[in-house]
């Protein structure tokens, strides 16, 4: 999609990556560690002192969390190295993951990389709430893990507290691992984000992923982290170890500097977010969507039913001639798309003006 906005010259609100980048002076650290040779040769395979450090007190100062920098802390090629190494490294062929659709596409195949079987449970509009039934009904003999996602993208949806509390007593009770993405954790505009491996009996059983794409607005430095017991972090490293070894040194120093910014810093993440938030569920709901609100992320996910139309994927491949925007369908995040085929997903993390524009152009579609 984001080459059919290229082609098109339409304004791209499918892929989620932000048209700002991140501090200036996060960027400033990124090129000094570059010029003044910190990280331009292999760093170490777990990652830099540095920057484990800075996560295990990022955990520490939001979530009350401790993590040994030393052996729980693992750093990533991204969250997405995390996710396929975290998948290879616990899997057995055969095992059953659990995980929330509509999902993040790479949940699938990596999992299927590692030989074992999803099984979805489906997050239902209009408030996208995790069904427990549903979960405990997907519980065999071969489940191993659960993966979870919140917030979650693409529905914005921002699990409880009662919610991952009784994830998290269903995966005890069956001896579940649980990996939990939580790569939007500083985007939650009402609610909290909470990490289910602060509830008890969680910690032992759960790896915490995490990334500097979203939170610092650097998608493409591709720093991400694990945070787990030694016995997991060691698993998961060991994959890591032949995924990619290492990656992005001088871009480790940055984002240590990155983690260790005031509260204000974090506060304002969400908070840079909530007016656009405003913007487009308001603009697209004026225009004839069914808006499905969302409590975190930068995505909204909206009904395209309205406009008399039924299939997603369509609605998005003519949206681009039709209206000068790309969208994504909500159906490529799901097994059984079922009601996901009338959803699409448009990202917000893009400036005002350009929202704007989206909006405008989107005001050309005329409801059925
Ligand atoms: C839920 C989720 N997990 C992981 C990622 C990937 O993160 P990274 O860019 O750090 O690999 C994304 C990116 O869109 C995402 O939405």
């Amino acid at each position: 999609m984001s080459a059919r906005a290229l082609a098109t010259g339409a304004v791209n609100l499918g892929q989620g990556f932000p048209d700002v980048d991140g501090p200036a002076e996060i960027a400033k650290a990124a090129a000094e560690a570059v010029l003044t040779g910190k990280g331009n040769q292999y760093p170490p395979g777990p990652g830099i002192p540095e920057l484990r450090n800075a996560v295990a007190d990022h955990q520490h100062r939001f979530y009350g969390l401790t993590y040994d920098p030393d052996t729980e802390v693992l750093v990533t090629a991204g969250a997405t190295e995390a996710i396929a190494a975290a998948m290879l490294a616990l899997l057995e062929p055969g095992d059953e993951v659990i995980a929330f659709e509509p999902y993040y596409d790479s949940y699938a195949a990596c999992i299927a990389m590692a030989g074992g079987v999803r099984v979805p449970v489906t997050l239902r509009a209009p408030d996208f709430r995790p069904d427990m039934d549903a979960l405990r009904a997907a519980i065999t003999g071969r489940t191993r893990l659960i993966l979870l996602n919140s917030p979650h993208n693409p529905t914005g949806s921002v699990f409880t507290r009662d919610e991952l509390a009784a994830i998290a007593e269903l995966a005890i009770a069956h001896d579940l691992l649980v990996i939990s993405d939580e790569v939007y954790e500083h985007m939650v505009f009402s609610g909290e984000h909470l990490p289910i491996a602060s509830l008890p009996g969680m910690r032992e059983r759960t790896v915490t992923i995490s990334s500097a794409a979203k939170t610092f607005s650097f998608t493409g430095w591709k720093i991400g982290w694990i945070t787990a017991t030694s016995d997991l972090v060691t698993a998961v490293r060991t994959v890591k170890q032949f995924l990619t070894f290492v990656s992005g040194g001088p871009f480790q120093y940055a984002i240590a500097e990155a983690l260790a910014l005031p509260d204000d810093y974090f506060s304002s993440v969400s908070g840079g977010l909530a007016a656009r938030r405003e913007l487009m569920v308001d603009g697209l709901a004026a225009t004839g969507f069914e808006v499905y609100r969302p409590a975190g992320t930068y995505f909204i996910t909206t009904d395209i039913r309205p406009f008399g139309e039924v299939s997603g994927l369509e609605f998005c491949r003519k949206l681009p001639y039709k209206a000068g925007v790309v969208a994504i369908p909500s159906s490529v995040f799901y097994d059984n798309a079922g009601e996901g085929q009338f959803h699409v997903r448009f990202a917000f993390c893009k400036k005002e003006e350009v929202l704007k524009e989206a909006l405008n152009r989107l005001s050309a579609l005329r409801p059925g």
